[in-house]
């Protein structure tokens, strides 16, 4: 009977096309653990020179879904897409350097964090923001729909959102903003890559403004499927295969356990 159900399920999904897989057998019976992500968050996702996607999220959840047995289908789009993409079951797994938050977890379910994060302030080399408190009445650049944008526009800042993060620091480099806040590892990431072709620099300052578990989210409701993968991220938590991606990608690793 399960294995009629699971046939029929896959035709479904299959002539539909969705991916509404719910529970550990929808996703093996579909083959497949699809994936939303905003691959603008080096080096956690980004795309290589042949337009792949890389980066530290997208080999853990290669192990995660080779663990279950299935493939991993990415389903790229920006990042204030991933969440509400996941809310309506579009995707199965969101997978986009997200923080947890208690917000978010009003609307979405959240796998154990396998790291620990925090926002971090970018400006051009000499600029007169030399910390948070500098912030003031400066504008500020983020991506949408980001912690980085409830954070700073928490704070009272003047802030100007975009949908992607190569827009945001766009806006610091030609000046249509003073500041650009990101996240630490992502914002350094991509300062040394702007550093490396640019006569004009760009500063990450050195004031760690929140600390931020990154997790992967689901659908509410998902609690088995959450719990095995679960399973599988805190196993290659505990024998180091997730602080050795990490170190490939030439990245400080925070663990989330104390
Ligand atoms: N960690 C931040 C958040 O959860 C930013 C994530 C941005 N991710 C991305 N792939 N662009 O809001």
């Amino acid at each position: 009977m399960k294995k009629i159900f699971a046939l029929v399920l896959a035709v479904v999904m299959l002539a539909t096309g969705t991916a509404f897989a719910t529970t550990v057998d929808d996703v093996k019976a579909s083959g497949k653990l699809v994936i939303a992500t905003s691959p603008d968050f080096p080096p956690f996702e980004s795309l290589d020179a042949e337009n792949n996607p890389v980066g530290i999220e997208m080999e853990l959840m290669a192990l995660v879904a080779a663990e279950l047995g299935v493939e991993l289908d990415v389903q790229q789009m920006d990042f204030d897409s991933v969440l509400p993409g996941i809310i309506a079951g579009k995707y199965t797994v969101g997978v986009s350097g997200i923080s947890v938050t208690d917000a978010r977890k009003k609307n979405s379910l959240f796998t154990d964090p396998y790291c620990l994060a925090a926002q971090a302030i970018v400006v051009k080399e000499g600029s007169p923001i030399a910390s948070k408190a500098d912030l003031d009445g400066k504008k500020i650049a983020v991506q949408s729909g980001t912690t980085a944008e409830a954070f700073t526009m928490g704070q009272g800042y003047d802030v100007l959102s975009f949908a992607a993060n190569p827009d945001a620091e766009l806006a610091l480099t030609t000046g249509k903003v003073q500041a650009w806040v990101i996240d630490d590892l992502t914002a350094k990431e991509m300062v040394d890559e702007y550093n490396a072709k640019s006569s004009e620099k760009l500063v990450v300052l050195d004031e760690p403004m929140t600390t931020e578990p990154y997790a992967f989210a689901l659908k509410l409701g998902n609690d088995e499927l959450c719990s095995a993968i679960n399973d599988i991220i805190n196993k290659l938590v505990a024998d180091g295969t997730v602080a050795s991606l990490f170190e490939k990608y030439e990245a400080p690793y925070t663990s989330p356990i104390a």
